[in-house]
């Protein structure tokens, strides 16, 4: 049997970590979200929930991943299983699975497009679109949406197929090899461009001196004054809760998986904090100062607030870049940014379910890549033939929004009440660099399931039965957004049957 793997050096596991957490929820949903749920009044729960849910959930899962590490376990099946030794507790664990394996085949295809506009960029493609809605026209025709500069969606396939290569290939040179270096590279290369990035777009001044409220102080303005009557809001609060795990990757599945090949003494309270911090600079920092200012000194707030997550990176930002010197290298660097972000976060979205090949049904790493490489890219087809019909966005709202909470609620009441918080937290200081606050204790065992519950009943009374109906979803649509869910629950009873397999075979081998 094969050795288990493990991470070459800290720093590399370090970046290897903030690089999952770093991705494009940092640089594309951040500023949108923050943006739409009232400005600075948005960071306010942003930065609650970051402290009562985010911190602290971070450090649940550095522990509970290294201590599945130890008894070879990368995944939450097994995880689940060693907090509580009742066969429900795999079967919770399933949904660990599941939601990485269904955003790995969305994510894939939205990285995809990163790495085509960045040829498209250096390329001049685009170049000559002066308005919003020819280059609305450009990337929904690239995306075979409509008909227009595309003649098919050929292109896009190509690119998906390079990217989804360009994954696995890293993947199948195994964890240290694969994984740390690319991360060793792509991070501080990200930090770079992102660094180059906001001081030229800080610094582009009133660039038309007829509207002197386009600049991009504004910008920055537009996205910090706080609207405090949006805090009225639920859905405000819902937000910025499903923010903190979106760009934290918390209840994914992968925090838990890449701690798994830690030693048992190494630190993972200060290198929680560590890699939160750098996220949180990634996404507070360059997330808020590029494309919102870029986009509000070109175009104005009005033309901003209409827009949504991908109008400003794939729309507004690379035509705001075409009219400064050099264009056509910021263009690049914009897009090269967005790809690396993706690429560090897309391998860690697909490495639990390649760890549990390893782990739990004893497959070598190759052939788990290249088994995990067939199961993500088969129904990744579907997602990039039935995009217009909202097939992505039905497999995004069930996953990043509902899902992601739901199993971080389910890790939360195993660890602080099942396995017990005290016991929890000598498991958590072993090896520790620095000691996390007795506060906390009681934030993770009351407060944090509590706001979680809470915010889950909430969003049950206000929007559910009209989600669970598809109301307000057009008639032609329906049938595909089904399948979206039908796509979700068959993934979930294959990987409940590997689980079943999996413990199987464990019991008759003793
Ligand atoms: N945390 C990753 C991101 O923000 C999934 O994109």
């Amino acid at each position: 049997m094969e050795k288990r793997a493990s991470w070459a050096s800290k720093i590399g596991m370090i970046l290897a970590t903030a690089g999952a957490a770093v991705g494009l929820g940092n640089l594309l949903r951040f500023p949108v979200q923050a943006s739409q749920h009232g400005g600075g009044a948005f960071m306010i729960p942003y930065f609650l929930f970051l402290l009562i849910m985010g911190i602290p959930m971070m450090w649940v899962e550095w522990t509970i991943g290294r201590m599945g590490g130890r008894y070879g376990h990368g995944t939450t099946p097994g995880i689940f299983n060693l907090l509580w030794n009742r066969p429900l507790a795999r079967y919770l664990g399933v949904l660990g699975l599941v939601i990485p394996l269904i955003l790995a085949m969305y994510y894939l295809y939205v990285c995809s497009w990163t790495l085509a506009f960045a040829f498209f960029s250096l390329k001049g493609s685009y170049y000559g679109l002066n308005d919003l809605k020819s280059m609305a026209s450009f990337l929904h025709s690239f995306q075979g949406i409509e008909k227009g500069y595309f003649h098919s969606i050929l292109l896009a396939y190509l690119f998906f197929i390079i990217t989804v290569g360009a994954n696995f290939f890293i993947m199948y040179h195994g964890l240290a090899k694969g994984i740390e270096r690319l991360s060793k590279v792509a991070m501080p290369a990200l930090f770079v461009i992102a660094i180059l990035l906001m001081i030229r777009s800080l610094t582009l001044g009133t660039p038309d001196p007829t509207h002197p409220e386009r600049s991009a102080l504004n910008g920055l303005g537009f996205l910090w004054n706080p609207k405090f009557s949006e805090l009225k809001s639920a859905s405000t609060w819902l937000a910025a809760a499903g923010q903190i795990f979106f760009t934290l990757s918390l209840g994914l599945g992968t925090i838990q998986c890449y701690a798994s090949y830690l030693r048992e003494d190494d630190d993972i309270v200060l290198s929680g904090l560590t890699v939160t911090s750098l996220n949180e600079t990634a996404e507070v920092i360059f997330g808020g100062s590029i494309a919102i200012p870029a986009a509000v000194a070109f175009f104005g707030i009005a033309q901003i607030s209409k827009g949504g997550a991908f109008d400003l990176a794939f729309l507004s930002t690379p035509l705001v870049l075409t009219h400064l010197p050099l264009g056509q290298l910021w263009g690049f660097l914009w897009f090269s940014l967005l790809f690396f972000a993706g690429l560090t976060s897309s391998v860690s979205i697909i490495q639990p379910f390649v760890s549990f090949l390893i782990d739990e049904l004893k497959i070598p790493w190759k052939r788990a890549v290249l088994i995990t490489a067939f199961i993500v890219f088969v129904p990744a087809h579907l997602v990039v033939f039935l995009l217009k019909y909202g097939f992505l966005d039905e497999l995004d709202f069930w996953i990043g929004t509902i899902s992601m909470p739901i199993l971080g609620t389910i890790e939360i009441i195993l660890f602080a009440w099942v396995y017990g918080i005290d016991k929890g937290f000598e498991e958590m200081h072993k090896g520790a660099l620095i000691k996390v606050p007795s506060i906390f204790k009681f934030i993770l065992k009351y407060i944090t399931p509590v706001c979680l519950i809470t915010l889950f009943i909430i969003w049950m009374g206000q929007d559910g039965v009209n989600v669970f109906l598809l109301k307000g979803v057009p008639t032609e649509a329906r049938p595909y957004r089904l399948l979206a869910r039908g796509l979700i629950l068959l993934t979930f009873f294959f990987c409940a049957w590997l689980v079943y397999i999996a413990w199987k075979r464990r019991q008759n081998e003793i």
